[in-house]
């Protein structure tokens, strides 16, 4: 008996190899954790169950048949993350490149299905040359068969992919469907063609760094969410961010305890906004005051920074925050803008993360840049969006609410629950200037008139008054007083419920 034992533990011990210990050398060499130690930090010690290490691939061309690796290339099942259920593929990189065969596809296909029919989050660690080359269309097909899961999964249970290496070709797209994508600096990178072909095509030089690493998708591309200086660093803020989802979208997010005073009042809070309404100031501050100890977490934070996304709590409570951010372009929306909050809210709306709403908008940025690539469609994402999200949703404009601008950013109009404003609001169609230029064009040549039509207007719409009186704001707030008001908002939304009238999906202006 022993020996059945110790032969178990033998090719076990084998199968933890991967690769072998040359190839494990070469993937510290290059600064990178293996698949296994991998899932050993995202995990909580000792909570990671396996399944399937001794699967083998089925190939016979090129010689595979004598080259069998137990385990294929990628390691699966499941663990708790403080104490929560997830399940886990970490792609092994010293077996064949981490590349994708039929059965490594299975494999990864086989915990997914688990984790729709039992109702946990799936973390994907990606670090793979894609297709196995020797295998053809089998490992194309495996590609699919993943690619159908993760559009099943989507809305049902989050997705997080943390890319770790290579992602290449079509092998992205599984990344793509998935809720959130955390890349490491230096050692990983993303494109649908390598830049051998991007040369061949368009003649373009480019490195791989440059076309597809962590700095392109979180500045330039937004395909990527967060990136991290190392493979650690990637896995604890992995950890960070599962701490605020829930397991499915049957279920609230997590309530932690928490060590703040949720009536706190930040006096300083009332000397945030400039009294030059075009000074700008940053609504981080605002964030990180009225979070619970001031804990944020930004999602997309490199990318169209005009407007700030995250994840905070109250009360121990996690609440998706979504602001215009007046130090850059003076916190206007554009097309980067509003994609970004429009996927950010519809996230939140999925798992049932209360919004709140941070609003100082001046309106939409104007041009023939933003109306030629559609401005028009992509704003409507966000207006989209906010209107069809049914979780609660809690506003606050502390400053301009300006045009369009102010009816997308969560107004009462579209489903707002309960909208505050700041003493300091402007809720008005235009600000002073730019609506007594029009209202009184022939009058433009007299400039003291125009500075005291200016004025009259200011006195008159730049406030939250007039939308107060008409209820289109529920209460104007001391901006002190702004965490207690907001806490107790969302308290007040616990049991929020909406009945949705029957529909396939909606059609989101994509
Ligand atoms: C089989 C592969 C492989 C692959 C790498 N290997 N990619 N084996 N299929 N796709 C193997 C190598 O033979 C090598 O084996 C080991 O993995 C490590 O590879 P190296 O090249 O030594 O590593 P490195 O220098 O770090 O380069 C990594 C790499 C490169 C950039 C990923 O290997 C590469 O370009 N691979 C091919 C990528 C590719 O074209 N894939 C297909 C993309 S198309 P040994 O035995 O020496 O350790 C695609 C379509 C998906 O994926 C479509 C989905 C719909």
């Amino acid at each position: 008996m022993q020996a059945i034992l110790d032969e178990l533990e033998a090719k076990r011990e084998q199968a933890r190899l991967g690769g072998g210990q040359r190839r494990i050398d070469t993937q510290h060499g290059k600064g990178k954790l293996t698949a296994r130690e991998r899932i050993d930090l995202l995990l909580d010690e000792g909570s990671f169950e396996e399944y399937d290490m001794f699967v083998t691939h089925r190939c016979t061309d090129f010689g595979m048949q004598d080259d069998k690796p137990m385990g294929d290339g990628v390691i699966t099942g499941w663990g708790t993350v403080n104490g929560r259920m997830v399940y886990v593929f970490s792609q092994d990189f010293t077996v064949f490149g981490g590349s994708l065969s039929e059965t490594h596809a299975q494999k990864i296909c086989k915990i997914m299905d688990m984790a729709l029919r039992n109702g946990a989050p799936v973390i994907g660690l990606n670090d793979s040359g894609g297709a196995r080359i020797q295998e053809g269309v089998a490992s194309l097909a495996g590609y699919a068969d993943v690619f159908m899961r993760n559009v099943q999964a989507s809305g049902v249970v989050p997705q997080i992919s943390v890319i770790m290496g290579p992602c290449a070709g079509g092998a992205v797209y599984s990344p793509a469907m998935t809720d959130f994508i955390f890349m490491v600096e230096d050692s990983s990178y993303m494109f649908v063609t390598g830049p051998d072909v991007v040369k061949t095509v368009t003649n373009e030089v480019v490195t791989a760094e440059e076309l597809g690493g962590a700095r392109t998708h979180t500045a330039k591309s937004s395909v990527a969410d967060a990136a991290f200086k190392n493979d650690v660093e990637a896995l604890i803020q992995t950890r960070r961010l599962i701490d605020f989802l829930p397991l499915t979208a049957k279920e609230k997010p997590p309530v932690r305890p928490f060590h703040d005073d949720a009536a706190r009042v930040e006096m300083s809070l009332d000397t945030l906004i400039p009294a030059n309404p075009n000074t700008p100031y940053d609504m981080r501050e605002l964030i990180l005051k009225v979070a619970d100890e001031g804990d944020f977490f930004e999602i997309q934070e490199a990318y169209a920074k005009n407007m700030i996304t995250g994840f905070i709590r109250l009360e121990g409570k996690p609440v998706g925050v979504v602001a215009n951010q007046p130090m850059v372009l003076a916190g206007c929306l554009d097309i980067d803008s509003s994609r970004k909050a429009a996927r950010f809210v519809r996230f939140c709306d999925a798992f049932n993360i209360p919004l709140l709403t941070l609003v100082d908008v001046p309106g939409f940025l104007p041009g023939t840049a933003q109306e030629y690539n559609g401005i028009i469609k992509h704003g409507a994402k966000l207006l989209f969006a906010f209107a069809e999200a049914t979780v609660p949703k809690v506003t606050v404009i502390t400053r301009k609410a300006y045009g369009g601008a102010y009816d997308v950013m969560s107004s009462k109009h579209i489903g707002g629950d309960i909208n505050y404003a700041w003493p300091t609001a402007e809720i008005a169609v235009m600000g002073a200037k730019g609506a007594t230029e029009i209202l009184y064009r022939s009058e433009l040549d007299d400039a003291d008139k125009i500075a005291k039509r200016t004025e009259d207007y200011e006195d008159r719409f730049a406030n939250p008054f007039v939308a107060a009186e008409r209820g289109f704001i529920d209460e104007v707030i001391m901006p002190h007083s702004t965490r207690r008001r907001v806490s107790r908002a969302f308290a007040a939304l616990e049991n929020k419920s909406v009945e949705m009238p029957y529909r396939k999906h909606n059609n989101i202006p994509l």
